[in-house]
C-alpha cells in the first residue's frame, strides 16, 4: 500500500505483512528456491526412473480435460530464468512462456516474493464488492504510465485477456448507443469467450457456436505487398475498405479493434501512418478506437505498443494481459460506463495483482524500453542468430508461400521486440507443426503463429534472458529443424 503508515497508525494487517518473521520467512523460501534453481543450468532429458509416473500424470491430465495436452508438458514447479524443469526431471529452454505470460522466466525471486506477499492476505481473491487495495495499486501503476501519452483515465481489472476484452466491448457498445457492429482485422485473436471466439478470425475456434456478433473484417497491413507496391498503397487499401463498410452500415459500428502487432495472426507489424489514417477515420465517424494489447503489452520498445507507435491521442480503450498476470481494461473518461455494466465476483488473486505491480515497476525501471533498451537489444540478438541459421541452411528456408488473404512476410525472420518469428519450410503447416515437436524433444519450447503461412514464434522471457543464452537456444532449434529437414 502506498499510504505512509507509522507503527502507531499501522493496522494489524500491515503489522503482520511487515513482521520480521514474515520477512525472514519469505527470504528463507526464496533462498531455498534459489539453491535448487541453481542446479538447473542446461537442457537435460527426462529421468528414466520418473518416466512411468510422468506418463501416468499425462494420462490423468488427458482424462480430466477430455483430450491430451498439445505438448507432454507438466512443470515440476521450479525453473531458472529461461530454463524450466518438468515433472519428469527434464529441463528445457522456455521460449514461449505460457504464450507470453512468464516474461521474468521461471522461479524469479522478485516475482515469487511478490506473489507470496499477495497470497498472505486474509482472502485468496479480491472482488468488486470486497477488496484489498492490490487491484487498484496495479491499476494506478498502469494509468500513471498510460497518462503520459494518452487520455486513458480509468482501469478495470479482471482475470483474463478474454474477460477484459468483453469489458471493453461492453464499454464501446454502451457509449455508442444502438451501434451493433464491430470492425476487426482479418487473422485477429481476442480470446475464447462466445463473443471473442466470434470476433477472433479463426474458423476452428467458432465451430458449433451460434453467431450473434456482427463483425466486419478489414485486411491487415501486408508487409510483403508494401515492399512491392509501397506503403501508401496499403494505407489506401485499408482506408477504402473502412470507408466502404461505413458507407454500407452508416452509424452502425461501435468500435474498431486494433492489434498493433498481430499476435496469433502471424506477428505482423504495420507502420504508424497506417494506423493513424484508419484511426482518424474512426474518430471522424464516432467509432471507438480499441487497442487490444493483451499480447503486445510490455513486449515492444514501450510498455504500451500505442506509445511505441505514438498513437496515444487516438486510443479510447486499451486492454492488456498475459505478462501482467492480472488483466485490465483502460478507458478514457468518455467511456466510463453507467453503474452495473462492469463487475464480477473476482477482479484477481492477491498473488496475481501483487506480482503484476512488481512486474510493471520492474519493466519501467529496468532499462527494457527505448530504441536501445534491453528488448530492442534482445530482438537484434535473436535476429542475428535466426538469420545466421537461415544463411547456413538455405534449403530449410525456401521462399514463404504467400497466402491471398493474409499478410506475407518480407523475410524469413521478423516480429517486433519480444515477439519473434522465423519461417522455415515455406510456412507449411505440417512441417512447422513437426518442427515444434522436434524442437521440443531437443529441449526448446516454441509455438506457431499465422493461419497460412505458418511461422515459428517465440515469446521469450526477456526479463531474465541472458545474451549468452541465444546461441544455446539456437543450437537446440537447429537440432530440431535438422530432424524435420532430414
Ligand atoms: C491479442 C489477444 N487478445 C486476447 C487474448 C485472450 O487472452 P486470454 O487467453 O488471457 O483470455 C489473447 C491471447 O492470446 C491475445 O493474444
Amino acid at each position: 500500500m502506498s499510504q505512509a503508515t507509522t507503527s502507531k497508525t499501522a493496522t494489524h494487517g500491515e503489522q503482520f505483512m511487515h513482521a520480521a518473521e514474515v520477512e525472514q520467512g519469505i527470504e528463507a523460501i526464496v533462498n531455498a528456491m534459489r539453491t535448487q534453481a541453481a542446479e538447473l543450468t542446461d537442457v537435460r532429458p527426462g529421468r528414466d526412473e520418473l518416466r512411468e509416473s510422468y506418463e501416468d500424470l499425462m494420462a490423468r491430465a488427458a482424462a480430466a480435460r477430455g483430450r491430451g495436452l498439445l505438448y507432454p508438458y507438466l512443470g515440476s514447479g521450479l525453473g531458472n530464468g529461461a530454463l524450466v524443469e518438468l515433472a519428469d526431471g527434464s529441463v528445457k529452454w522456455d521460449m514461449i512462456c505460457g504464450i507470453g505470460v512468464h516474461f521474468f522466466g521461471h522461479s524469479d525471486p522478485g516475482v515469487v516474493a511478490a506473489s507470496i506477499r499477495g497470497a498472505m492476505s486474509d482472502t485468496i481473491m479480491h472482488g468488486n464488492l470486497q477488496s484489498g487495495f492490490e487491484p487498484y495499486e496495479f491499476s494506478e501503476l498502469l494509468l500513471e504510465e498510460a497518462a503520459k501519452g494518452s487520455n486513458l483515465k480509468h482501469c478495470f481489472v479482471a482475470a483474463s485477456g478474454a474477460l477484459v476484452n468483453e469489458n471493453a466491448l461492453k464499454l464501446a457498445f454502451q457509449k455508442h448507443g444502438a451501434a451493433p457492429r464491430v470492425l476487426a482485422f482479418r487473422d485477429c485473436f481476442m480470446g475464447r469467450t462466445v463473443t471473442m471466439s466470434q470476433i477472433g478470425d479463426s474458423a476452428g475456434n467458432r465451430v458449433g457456436l451460434p453467431l450473434s456478433t456482427l463483425v466486419d473484417y478489414m485486411p491487415f497491413y501486408d508487409e510483403g505487398e508494401a515492399a512491392r507496391s509501397g506503403v501508401q498503397k496499403q494505407i489506401d487499401i485499408g482506408c477504402d475498405h473502412l470507408l466502404d463498410y461505413i458507407k454500407r452500415y452508416p452509424k452502425q459500428h461501435a468500435c474498431f479493434i486494433f492489434e498493433l502487432v498481430q499476435g496469433e495472426g502471424g506477428f505482423n507489424p504495420a507502420p504508424r501512418e497506417y494506423f493513424v489514417e484508419l484511426m482518424k477515420i474512426c474518430k471522424a465517424h464516432d467509432i471507438a478506437v480499441w487497442d487490444d494489447e493483451v499480447q503486445t503489452f510490455g513486449r515492444t520498445t514501450s510498455l504500451f505498443a500505442f506509445d511505441m507507435l505514438g498513437l496515444g491521442e487516438y486510443v479510447d480503450l486499451v486492454t492488456i494481459g498475459k505478462m501482467s498476470q492480472a488483466c485490465a481494461t483502460l478507458f478514457t473518461e468518455a467511456y466510463n460506463p453507467g453503474p452495473g455494466l462492469l463487475s464480477a465476483t473476482f477482479t484477481g488473486s492477491g498473488s496475481a495483482c501483487k506480482a503484476g505491480s512488481e512486474i510493471v515497476r520492474r519493466l519501467l525501471s529496468g532499462g527494457y524500453y527505448g530504441a536501445d533498451g534491453l528488448i530492442a537489444q534482445h530482438h537484434r540478438a535473436f535476429k542475428e542468430h535466426a538469420e545466421a541459421m537461415v544463411a547456413k541452411h538455405p534449403d530449410w528456408f525456401p521462399e514463404v508461400e504467400p497466402h491471398r488473404m493474409s499478410p506475407s512476410p518480407v523475410s524469413h525472420v521478423g516480429g517486433c521486440g519480444g515477439m519473434m518469428r522465423f519461417s522455415p519450410f515455406g510456412g507449411s503447416k505440417e512441417k512447422v507443426g513437426r518442427s515444434l515437436r522436434a524442437c521440443y524433444d531437443e529441449g526448446v519450447i516454441l509455438f506457431s503463429c499465422g493461419h497460412g503461412p505458418y511461422h515459428i514464434r517465440m515469446l521469450p522471457p526477456l526479463g531474465v534472458m541472458k545474451f549468452e543464452d541465444w546461441p544455446r537456444v539456437f543450437a537446440a532449434v537447429e537440432r530440431g529443424l535438422a530432424k524435420v529437414a532430414g
